[in-house]
């Protein structure tokens, strides 16, 4: 049931390809120019009329969300605020018949974000979901939605949900891009074709799995794991983060790359290895100055890199190369090292990859 893995969690980081393709199957219509999405089709209206786009989620799929926070206001130029399920639901929070909702679940079970949907539901707004799980509580209570098809995803921490959530939801942002006239039609297409060679791409950045496997033996003892990123890949920097702590029981934090120098970087010594999202489109120049002040405190750094960078390789510990694409799409490649190098680790340190200690698939309880 394994394929031939040891683990669920490896074959689910190796579906990535399929699970891609298979969610954007008959939704990218790259010859026509076209996506098509019946669930956004039917409600564009709502999407249009919208003042803001409110996402909520929990976990990995909060993170996802963050990424398309970048992607909607970039692509679509409207508002959207991200939030966690629990924080939302208890805050009073303002809804109005104005808001779009997107709820994104991968069990589409999470007691949070369901109840947030309920909350929003009686105060008008309108409710999106994305989740993976058919016919699962949150894709029944939600007024439309879009599934990922990423199949079922049985080991605890999450992968393919991720990366899959992220492929829905910049459909959406480029459907809505379209619609509103806020790209330029040879930007849409170029996105469209980026898009569509990402599963090629995935697989392509699967292929440095020994590399990750030589640096995972060399940090596997460390007690602490920083992760920086910028822009989109800032919550990229964050799921890796989340990715690490939750499989191999290493503390490690997640950070904007800029906030670094606002506290984390006392942190720094030879002992802390820092992995560094350098994609080299995003904001390239100065990730490459947080590298150099992490490595004049003696830092020891893993930079995530498109394939021919040569500034980060000169000042990096290691480097792991990922194919080049558009920046607004990297966060679909750059997560794959950074959930091959957590599943190394936590192996390594003969931690139960599948079933980390207690945590659960879906939370139900609040
Ligand atoms: C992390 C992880 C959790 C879930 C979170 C939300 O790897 O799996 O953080 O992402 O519990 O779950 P869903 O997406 O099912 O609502």
């Amino acid at each position: 049931e394994k394929g031939g893995y040891d683990h669920f969690m490896l074959k689910e980081i190796y579906e990535q390809p399929k699970a891609i393709r298979d969610t954007y199957r008959g939704r990218l219509l790259r010859e026509q120019g076209l996506i098509k999405m019946a669930g956004v089709e039917d409600n564009m209206k709502k999407f249009l009329n919208a003042d803001r786009i409110l996402i909520v989620a929990c976990g990995t799929s909060w993170h996802a969300g963050l990424v398309a926070e970048y992607v909607f206001e970039s692509f679509a130029r409207v508002p959207v605020e991200v939030e966690y399920a629990s924080e939302f639901r208890y805050r009073d929070p303002i809804i109005t018949d104005k808001d779009v909702l997107i709820a994104i679940s991968q069990s589409g079970e999470t007691a949070d974000t369901l109840a947030a949907i309920k909350l929003a539901k009686s105060k008008g707004a309108f409710v999106f979901g994305v989740c993976n799980v058919v016919g699962s509580s949150i894709s029944r209570e939600t007024h439309a939605g879009a599934y990922t098809h990423a199949g079922p995803e049985i080991g605890v921490a999450s992968t393919k949900a991720f990366t899959t959530q992220i492929t829905v939801l910049t459909l959406i942002a480029l459907r809505l891009a379209r619609a509103k006239g806020t790209m330029t039609s040879s930007e849409y297409r170029t996105h469209l074709l980026e898009l569509e060679l990402i599963p090629e791409k995935v697989e392509r950045a699967l292929e440095s799995d020994s590399t990750i496997k030589e640096i995972a033996a060399i940090y596997k003892d460390s007690p602490n794991c920083l992760y920086l990123g910028r822009g989109y890949n800032f919550p990229v920097a964050l799921e890796g983060a989340l990715k690490l702590k939750e499989i191999s029981y290493i503390h490690a934090e997640g950070y904007p790359a800029a906030e670094m120098k606002h506290g984390p970087i006392a942190l720094i010594d030879e002992q802390m290895p820092v992995v560094v999202i350098a994609t080299r489109k995003g904001h390239y120049e100065k990730v490459v100055s947080n590298i150099q002040e992490i490595k004049s405190r003696k830092g020891k750094i893993i930079g995530i890199v498109f394939e021919g960078d040569t500034e980060v390789k000169g000042l990096a510990d290691h480097v792991i190369e990922i194919p080049e694409t558009e920046e607004a799409l990297s966060p679909l490649l750059t997560t794959i090292p950074l959930q091959l190098l957590s599943y190394h680790i936590a192996v390594m340190r003969d931690c139960n990859v599948d079933q980390p200690r207690n945590l659960a698939k879906s939370v139900t309880v609040e």
